[in-house]
């Protein structure tokens, strides 16, 4: 293995940069020659590609966003996209891609392997919603935002007597949902995975105001609807004054976190290491803190799991 590649592809993550350093630094301490595409799997299929050396990626570990740029592409679901793609590569003399980002940049990786063009996904999204790793890159640095968010927001609602909905991503997966959730004390937690009844929080409020509790903090996961109009819906049920708060892209971005920066460094570098054995059609990952790497297609094969004990406790805590 002599050349590779490394692309930051779908929504991004505060991590991704610590992610891109490790494998530009690995690789150079292999005596790899490493490409930086930008724009994803577009620069990719357009030949947007330039050689990074050490330097490329000083300055970068703390910084949010991705230096590669992301995008999503149509076009690359395509036969013709992916061809096209290859032999960008092929013009360069790479060997091997690293792709970093959500199942959907996966879904990419593993149609190159299949075409005969080793790729390693690196797990990078805030919504941890990727089975095979017990974490992706982005989620606690998110989930660290949502709990500063909250936390403001519970201040006013205790000052205003207010009921308020904070909704917040993870598209399908309520893995942000419910860390915070139990993270800022959440009255209620709507996750998509437990479709709780409406009337049960209506329920829940109304015994909370019976025993003379003033404001509540309801955490919902947008997989599971829209926050304005819950808001509404609440506030008609329980006669109770509610605000909206939907926090949207703030989650995406910032400073990773200690852990993020952590976790990039050492799936960023596990990346490189794969591609060296020879290994294609890998994801890396960290389970039990261990840097473990799966198929690409079991992972997409199978659903990431919310943990359902983490809920329970949750509906424990905040009778
Ligand atoms: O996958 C990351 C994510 O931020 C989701 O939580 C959210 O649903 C989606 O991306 C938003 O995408 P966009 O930035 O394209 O609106």
């Amino acid at each position: 293995m002599k050349k590779i590649g490394v692309l930051t592809s779908g929504g991004d993550a505060p991590g991704m940069n610590a992610a891109v350093r490790a494998v530009v630094r690995n690789a150079i301490y292999n005596d790899i020659e490493v490409y930086g595409v930008y724009n994803g799997y577009e620069g990719l299929m357009e030949g947007n590609i330039k050689q990074m050396v050490i330097g490329s990626v000083g300055d970068i570990i703390q910084r949010g966003g991705t230096i590669l740029y992301s995008a999503r592409s149509e076009k690359f679901k395509t036969d013709e996209g992916q061809q096209q793609a290859i032999e960008q590569m092929k013009k360069i003399g790479l060997e091997g891609l690293i792709v970093i980002g959500g199942d959907g940049s996966f879904r990419g990786a593993s149609k190159l392997t299949e075409k005969g063009f080793p790729c390693i996904g690196v797990p990078g999204t805030i919504d941890n919603d990727i089975s095979g790793t017990d974490y992706t890159i982005g989620f606690d640095t998110a989930l660290n935002t949502i709990v500063d968010a909250v936390d403001k927001i519970r201040d006013t609602a205790t000052s205003h007597e207010r009921t308020y909905v904070v909704e917040v991503m993870g598209r399908d997966a309520g893995d942000l949902a419910l860390w915070a959730g139990l993270a800022n004390g959440a009255e209620s937690i709507l996750i998509p995975e437990k479709t709780d009844n409406f009337e049960s929080v209506v329920q829940k409020l109304k015994r909370g105001q019976a025993r003379g509790k003033k404001h509540s903090i309801i955490i919902l996961a947008e997989g599971v609807g829209n926050g304005v109009e819950y808001g509404k819906a609440i506030e008609e049920a329980t006669n109770m004054e509610t605000r909206v708060t939907v926090l949207g892209h703030i989650q995406r971005g910032g400073s990773p976190s200690g852990y993020d920066r952590v976790l990039a460094s050492r799936l960023g570098a596990k990346a490189v290491d794969l591609l060296i054995e020879g290994k294609g059609g890998r994801m890396v990952g960290v389970e039990n803190n261990v840097v473990v790497h799966h198929d690409i297609h079991e992972v997409l094969a199978k659903k990431h799991q919310v943990n359902m004990n983490m809920y329970n406790l949750s509906n424990q805590l905040s009778i």
